[in-house]
């Protein structure tokens, strides 16, 4: 028989010496926010949270009913148990301090409460990111600063998927495990230990959309895969789009892929369309854990030092040898 999450992350912490539980007890509420997203989601039209919340989040973009009541579920079932010091969300501007009521924890979680959230109405997968960062030593009252950190700083990094079945995958920094949540008995069960990423692939996923203003390396790596074949590549590419970074990531972890939110030129003033603190960091850790890669192009994303709490960042992740390329497109350019 499988094991539970909550089994697994126990028997990670007995690794640890000098653990004291807290982390364990934060995975176990972040789970929980987790599978009560996934009730939402699954109920859809029939508990009426399907349709725009109207009104904008901090990037100015329109949140959905559900953007709104999943950020909610997460701040509820984490901020009473003492775990954290403050959270930050995709979807609030400024940083949530743990109220005064509840004692205080030496940890920060970042987090998109709903990911591909333009996919909830229509019935497409989507999922939460999360992060989980130490406050600096002493702090107990942190600072938006405190939350700039790179990526490598990073003690744990997840995302639930909510798709034809809802999984959880995680990575504490020793490889990435896969959990199904199996809704008879109401637990996350370990259904995919060890999930690696092969170093090749044949797939690509970029919003095609915005291809007149992607940087040159950019184009000549699409335009290669495009023709395949017939263009100097050794093999011809097939191509996948699900406008949800969960579900592209999720699939790159099973069979591979390479995934690209590159710089573009669309508005300016914004570096690319994913946020360095809720999605890219995260996905990074994972997408690294599981044996790819992860790069703006230019650099390695977990290396990058935070400027901002919603600052955004090209994103090119997963299969190693044709990320690697990518990157060695830039150097070139
Ligand atoms: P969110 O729903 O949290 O705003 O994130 C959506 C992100 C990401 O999941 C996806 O890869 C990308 O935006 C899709 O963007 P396009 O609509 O430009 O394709
Ligand atoms: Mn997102
Ligand atoms: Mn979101």
């Amino acid at each position: 028989m499988s094991k539970s999450l909550v089994q697994f992350i126990i028997e990670e912490q007995r690794h640890i010496p000098g653990a004291t539980g807290d982390f364990t007890g934060l995975l176990s509420d972040i789970e929980v926010a987790c599978k009560q997203i996934a009730h939402a989601v699954n109920k859809g039209a029939l508990i009426g949270v399907l349709g725009s919340a109207g009104s904008e989040n901090v990037q100015g973009e329109t949140q959905k009913k559900l953007d709104v009541i999943t950020n909610e579920i997460f701040l509820k079932n984490n901020e009473w148990a003492g775990h954290l010091a403050a959270m930050a969300s995709e979807e609030m501007d400024e940083i949530y301090p743990i109220p005064a009521q509840y004692p205080r924890g030496k940890y920060l979680l970042t987090f998109d409460p709903l990911d591909g959230s333009s996919n909830i109405d229509v019935n497409i997968s989507v999922g939460t990111i999360f992060s989980i960062l130490r406050a600096p030593e002493g702090v107990t009252n942190p600072k938006t600063e405190d939350f700039l950190q790179p990526g490598t700083k990073q003690v744990c990094a997840g995302y639930a998927l909510y798709g034809p079945a809802t999984m959880l995958v995680i990575t504490t920094g020793h490889g990435v495990n896969g959990f199904t949540l199996d809704r008879d008995i109401g637990e996350f069960m370990l259904t995919h230990p060890n999930m690696q990423i092969p170093a090749d692939t044949q797939e690509f996923a970029i919003n095609m959309s915005n291809q007149r203003y992607w940087e040159a390396p950019v184009k000549r790596y699409i335009d290669e895969c495009m023709k395949g074949k017939d263009g100097g590549r050794e093999k011809n590419f097939n191509m996948r789009w699900v406008a949800s970074m969960v579900a592209e990531v999720h699939r790159i972890l099973t069979r591979g892929g390479i995934f690209m939110y590159p710089f573009d030129t669309k508005e300016a003033g914004k570096a690319g369309k994913l946020r360095l603190l809720y999605e890219a960091n995260p996905m990074s850790f994972i997408v690294e854990q599981a044996g790819g890669a992860s790069s703006t192009g230019r650099e390695r994303i977990m290396e990058l030092k935070p400027s901002g709490l919603h600052q955004r960042v090209p994103v090119i992740l997963g299969s190693k040898n044709e990320v690697e390329r990518v990157v060695s497109y830039h150097k070139g350019a």
